[in-house]
């Protein structure tokens, strides 16, 4: 089977790992070891950032950067529902209300129009995500949160490596969360890092990172254990590194599938609109007109050729049984998406032979 994602590990983080082993320190009280403040450092000047804080998952930087925004019951945050559960999952678990709005039909990416539309009075945060790996369209949805008011979180754990006009996820937005799960473009197993520029919100979220504290027994809020293990920031600052050649391969593959694809009438390609730059995290296509059945039909013939064709996300959050108590929603192009896209491997390990077999499979089981 060509997997949809996997982890491009080679002896130099093999060789890091065991250089933090054998050094003893493992980790750090407060969350600040040499390797995580090494990391942390080289990933803020990556992104262009003035303050990175490591944390052990995506969705624990997700939730210091709601919770160290002050989020809480009575307020609502505006997200798409097509996207992973951990975007509206920190906003249950802060006892705020998710409110979902529909995306743009072709970017799969959350509409600034619809944004604007659901805007209220408890309306705190609007947390964009850069789904597959494609910045949302973050000016506009920036100018409109700056007319009433409200601050940004982009959820770009997809995005490592993305840019959009020439900035890098996060720079129009008050912080930026980003996964370092196996999956991603770079990995460190499980992991994860807040971004931002605001120093105060900074400071407060390297205090929720380890139990409040600043100093050790003196906790001065409500804090957690999300530390990033110093084992894990090796492998990231290794990773970090090879990032750009990650990215390049991706892009080759997707560009390669794209040019083989282009003739099957009844696929929506994946668009990387003007002054954008995809990360190619996931190479996503829409089967057009077409039903959930049809659709599904296709990636299990792709998988018993062995293809690793994945649906993300089969089901749009607002219509998982514990989200619909958040409310009744119809959104149209979300529900539509959610029925006729399937996503191909197109991971560094993908070889140029492999993608011309992937391309030439969809093209005779769709048309
Ligand atoms: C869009 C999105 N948000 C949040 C997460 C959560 O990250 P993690 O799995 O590292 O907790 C992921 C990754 O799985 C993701 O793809």
């Amino acid at each position: 089977m060509i997997p949809i994602n996997a982890p491009q590990i080679g002896e130099e983080e093999i060789e890091a790992v065991v250089k933090v082993m054998k050094s003893g320190v493992l980790t750090h009280g407060l969350g600040a070891g040499p390797m995580v403040t090494k990391f942390e450092k080289k990933f803020a000047e990556f992104v262009k950032a003035k303050h990175a804080i490591a944390v052990n998952t995506g969705t624990s930087a997700l939730h210091l950067a709601i919770a160290g925004m002050g989020i809480k019951r009575g307020h609502e945050v505006i997200l798409p529902s097509f996207t992973f559960v951990a975007t509206a999952e920190v906003i249950a678990i802060v006892g705020a209300k998710p409110v979902f709005v529909d995306i743009d039909a072709e970017t799969y990416n959350i509409s600034p129009e619809e944004i604007e539309k659901a805007i209220t009075k408890k309306t705190k945060v609007i947390m964009p995500v850069d789904l597959y790996g494609l910045p949302a369209d973050m000016q506009p949805i920036r100018e409109n949160t700056d007319k009433h008011g409200l601050r940004i979180i982009e959820d770009s754990c997809q995005a490592h490596g993305a840019s959009y006009k020439g900035k890098p996820p996060g720079a129009f937005a008050d912080a930026a969360c980003w996964s370092f799960y196996a999956s991603k473009n770079m990995t460190t197993g499980e992991g994860g890092m807040i971004t931002t520029n605001d120093n105060e919100l900074a400071e407060k979220m390297r205090f929720m990172r380890s139990h409040g504290e600043k100093e050790k027994y003196e906790s001065l809020m409500l804090g957690h254990n999300y530390r990033m293990p110093e084992i894990q920031a090796a492998i990231g600052c290794i990773q970090l590194k090879k990032l750009p050649k990650f990215s390049a391969k991706r892009r080759e593959n997707a560009k390669r599938l794209s040019a083989k694809l282009r003739k099957a009438e009844n696929l929506q390609l994946p668009k990387e609109p003007r002054g954008y730059k995809h990360s190619w995290y996931l190479y996503t296509v829409r089967l057009k007109d077409a039903k959930r059945k049809k659709r599904d039909r296709t990636v299990e013939k792709l998988r018993q050729k062995g293809i690793g064709t994945e649906v993300y996300y089969v089901n749009p959050i607002h219509l998982m049984p514990y989200y619909r108590k958040f409310g009744k929603y119809k959104l149209q192009e979300t529900e539509k998406a959610a029925k006729q896209v399937f996503s191909l491997p197109v991971h560094p390990g993908v070889t140029a032979k492999q993608i011309d077999f992937i391309g030439e499979s969809v093209l005779h089981d769709i048309m």
